[in-house]
């Protein structure tokens, strides 16, 4: 089957990222949301994003001409019969099993037979999503990486009932939204989070234990490793609460310490210390171009 319409669920972060590439590939895309005002957010961030790349051509190879026709491509909705006709549908909504369940489900009698399913999901498991639909065999992960337009990865993630031949198409939709795909099975974390998540959970041990100032952790990591960001900064990045959540279904499949949340990382999600979404986290957001190290978190452990 070729692939020619995509349907993305939720705008938020993710999902507008998605829409975007999938639109700068070719694709007709309908974004799916439950209000006009997460698409409208969505959209606002799709058209500053490839405003910016388009400013840089020779760099992105997103001409001004590719933007246009990409922003043409590209449609909301509030209606999931709008969904009918699509290929290919992928999930960006809240990591939630239940919510994430009922939506597929809903769309399993609305969307043509052969439709592939994907989830954009982190750390849910894929198959527990695939036998909530009819079409188990139809569904894989298509697991992106923040922020999309930027990032060239894609995970792409089979379950022990996905055919054979519908991997390959989500491989190569992969290829054709301009990112590096590689494949892997639904183990929890997939291959980035099962090494990401026990990296950036040390970060904050060792900020806990006295290792070094926020500051220090993450220029030792930037200037000595080479990384684009410090992991306290990425935690801050990708969301102290997101971090929390995904810890904790990795912790119950593995039941490993490395999965474990430090005591730290509990006490800011409680405090509602997100990271830049809050505006605070490991970091002070005010002025999101110049980061102040809260270390008031430390002290909450005093
Ligand atoms: N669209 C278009 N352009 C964008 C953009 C977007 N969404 N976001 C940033 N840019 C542009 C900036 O405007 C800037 O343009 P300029 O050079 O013309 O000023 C350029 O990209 C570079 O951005 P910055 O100067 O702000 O900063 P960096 O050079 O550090 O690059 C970064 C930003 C690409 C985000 C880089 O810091 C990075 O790679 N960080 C690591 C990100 C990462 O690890 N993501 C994965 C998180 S894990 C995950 O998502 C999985 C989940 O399951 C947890």
């Amino acid at each position: 089957m070729a692939i020619k319409k995509v349907a993305v669920l939720g705008c938020g972060l993710m999902g507008s990222g998605i829409a975007q590439v999938s639109a700068v590939a070719g694709y007709d895309v309908t974004v799916l949301e439950t209000d006009q005002k997460f698409l409208d957010k969505g959209f606002a961030g799709i058209e500053k994003s490839l405003g910016k790349l388009s400013e840089k051509p020779e760099k992105t190879g997103i001409t001004p001409e590719i933007a246009k026709e990409a922003r043409s491509r590209l449609k909301g909705s509030l209606n999931k019969q709008d969904l009918a006709d699509c290929d290919l549908i992928i999930e960006a909504i809240i990591e939630n099993p239940e919510i994430k369940k009922k939506t597929f489900g809903e769309l399993d009698a609305i969307v043509k037979k052969d439709a592939i399913f994907a989830t954009n999901t982190s750390s849910i498991s894929v198959t527990e999503l695939a036998a909530a639909t009819k079409r188990p065999d139809r569904f894989i992960g298509l697991h992106f990486f923040n922020p999309v337009p930027l990032m060239k990865l894609v995970e792409v993630v089979r379950t022990i009932a996905t055919n054979n031949q519908v991997f390959e198409e989500a491989v190569e939709f992969g290829n054709k939204v301009g990112k590096v795909p590689v494949r892997t099975s639904d183990k929890t974390g997939f291959i980035v989070n099962r090494l990401l998540v026990p990296y950036l959970l040390d970060a904050i041990r060792a900020y806990e234990e006295g290792v070094g100032s926020i500051t220090d952790i993450d220029n030792a990591m930037k200037l000595g490793c080479g990384y684009p960001m410090g992991p306290l900064t990425l935690l801050d990045f990708v969301g102290l609460d997101t971090t929390y959540y995904i810890t904790h279904v990795m912790f119950d499949e593995f039941r490993e310490r490395r999965f474990a949340s430090p005591a730290l990382l509990r006490r800011m999600v409680l405090a509602g210390w997100y990271g830049q979404k809050t505006g605070k986290g490991f970091y002070d957001w005010s002025d999101p171009k110049n980061p102040k190290p809260n270390d008031a978190a430390l002290r909450g452990l005093e």
